[in-house]
């Protein structure tokens, strides 16, 4: 996510304009999220901090929103009141490292997915939550990711057949198209997701597929996004 012309489409997404509200997950993530009250926060691929304010607006001691684009940061500072908590730290979060049980809430939206190595970072994860801390994210679907186009398969006049899902158990790198560009993502199972959590010793608390919601399905194409998953939200707890 690096060209100019890019980051220019970008922000004229709704969820770029509008925040979460025109987020279609939202509604399905909100409701996962705890009573941010006193808790510190660790926002992993923050873009424009939309879950660092929130959290700070709920009562959070402190948020640290990481990215890797100084783009992006550089919105999520303009949006942000100096006064509130949060700080934004640009960095890759393969390669930030913190103290152990220095967070109570690791966060993550869509972000997850152009990491190579989900098992090694929950493990750093898990050590920077404080016991009884939660790790909470949202990532493309592995049923999206699969094959790799993150397209419809299209019918001879031009209608949407179905959507491909191949690939699925060779994970690794995809290029797809996002906005023009050709985006580098990463392919794992919904195996290596919940078992690579299990296995570090979490306990899974909320594994969500979300739909579009109600108010959202007049919106040009949402409602062929009933038709696969496009989304994963996992909640998961270091134990206390
Ligand atoms: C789809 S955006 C989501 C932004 C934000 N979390 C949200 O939900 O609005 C993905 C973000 O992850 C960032 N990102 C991608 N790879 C990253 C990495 N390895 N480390 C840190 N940030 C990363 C991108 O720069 C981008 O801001």
């Amino acid at each position: 996510m690096t060209t100019q012309f890019f980051f220019e489409k970008y922000s004229h997404m709704a969820r770029s304009e509008q925040g979460l509200a025109a987020a279609g997950e939202w509604p399905s993530l909100r409701p996962l999220l705890p009573d941010f009250t006193g808790l510190r926060l660790l926002d992993l691929g923050c873009g424009y901090g939309w879950h660092c304010r929130y959290a700070a607006a709920h009562g959070a001691a402190s948020a640290l929103g990481i990215d890797l684009s100084e783009k992006m940061l550089a919105v999520a500072r303009e949006k942000t009141d100096p006064a509130s908590p949060i700080e934004y730290r640009r960095a890759a979060m393969e390669d930030v490292d913190f103290a152990p049980a220095s967070f109570d809430v690791v966060l993550s939206s869509l972000a997850l997915h152009y990491v190579e190595d989900f098992p090694a970072l929950a493990g750093r994860v898990f050590r920077w939550l404080a016991p009884g801390g939660q790790f909470i994210f949202t990532a493309e679907h592995p049923v999206f990711t699969a094959q790799g186009s993150q397209d419809w398969l299209y019918g001879p006049d031009g209608e949407i057949a179905c959507f491909p899902v191949d690939r699925y158990y060779c994970e690794g790198k995809r290029t797809a198209h996002f906005l023009g560009e050709a985006v580098t993502k990463y392919h794992r199972t919904l195996t290596t997701y919940l078992e690579g959590l299990l296995r570090l010793g979490f306990v899974l608390e909320h594994v969500v597929e979300p739909a579009p919601p109600e108010n959202m399905l007049d919106l040009p194409g949402m409602r062929d996004e009933l038709r696969r998953p496009m989304m994963l939200i996992v909640c998961a707890r270091r134990p206390g």
